[in-house]
């Protein structure tokens, strides 16, 4: 096995802290499956056009298919659910393409540094998170942040062409680390909050924004040929610029039900 049980669980405990983790590595499509079997079940949907063909146990995130080269604001899997299945999602890169930049933000580490009144203040907040916002359909609460702005003539359109509004804490509480996080601030996909919504909640959302999503807490991605990333869906937000040239990714999201006991 190219990485242990032990060596996985190393990982997903830095990723618990917001932190993804990076190597470069050359493997086949039936050792990532292995890696992702390891960790839990992916929320792959066998048949559709995005599922491996060869394994159907992945999703294949191309230039000419899922997500194809459009720029994707802050997210994370299953933000427009009311409730998170996958905890871990890996990216594995087979083909880089010629550009595009994949950025991971610690709103762990960020939610940290924040006082505790202004920490009990945010963890008060609900956020609407929208798909109609998500799409571009609607304006977000406040600003012009991107959500997944998938456009009306692309394959993957049908599969989120659908109204969901979901009321979600803005601060997340990790499954196994009893950290919080600042994990349901997607600036692109929230329509409402229980927050102010004049200028008081619009300096808030607005210091957010600049120092969540600052150097400080962000790591921006230049994709090589073989890199595989791990990164967490409690503790981080990941967000990708427009691509070019014919990018093909491997993507797992995974429910992490076959490691239950990541802390030692
Ligand atoms: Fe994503």
């Amino acid at each position: 096995m190219l990485l242990s049980k032990e060596k996985i669980k190393d990982i997903l405990n830095k990723n618990a802290n917001g932190y993804p983790f990076i190597i470069n590595i050359d493997v086949s499509k039936d050792e990532l499956v292995d890696i992702a079997n390891m960790i839990g079940n992916n929320n792959s949907k066998a048949g559709h056009f995005f599922t491996d063909k060869d394994t159907g146990s992945f999703t294949q995130v191309r230039h000419d298919g899922l997500f194809s080269n459009i720029e994707m604001g802050w997210h994370y899997a299953g933000t427009a659910y009311q409730d998170t299945k996958e905890v871990t999602e890996i990216l594995y890169c087979k083909h880089p393409g010629s550009y595009g930049i994949t950025s991971f933000c610690n709103t762990k580490s960020f939610y940290d540094s924040l006082g505790e009144e202004m920490q009990n203040i945010v963890k008060d907040i609900k956020v609407k998170i929208s798909t109609d916002v998500m799409l571009g359909k609607k304006k977000p609460l406040f600003g012009n942040e991107v959500g997944i702005p998938i456009s009306e003539d692309s394959e993957e359109y049908k599969f989120f062409n659908k109204t969901m509004e979901v009321w979600k804490p803005l601060v997340v509480k990790h499954p196994w680390n009893h950290s919080y996080s600042l994990n349901n601030f997607v600036p692109g996909m929230i329509e409402d909050w229980t927050y102010d919504k004049g200028n008081h909640g619009k300096f808030l959302w607005e210091s957010i924004l600049d120092n969540m999503f600052s150097h400080q807490y962000v790591y921006n991605h230049h994709w090589k040929k073989g890199d595989l990333i791990f990164y967490d869906q409690y503790s981080s937000l990941h967000k990708r610029t427009e691509t070019k040239g014919n990018r093909v990714m491997y993507r797992f999201a995974l429910d992490n039900k076959n490691i239950i006991d990541y802390v030692d």
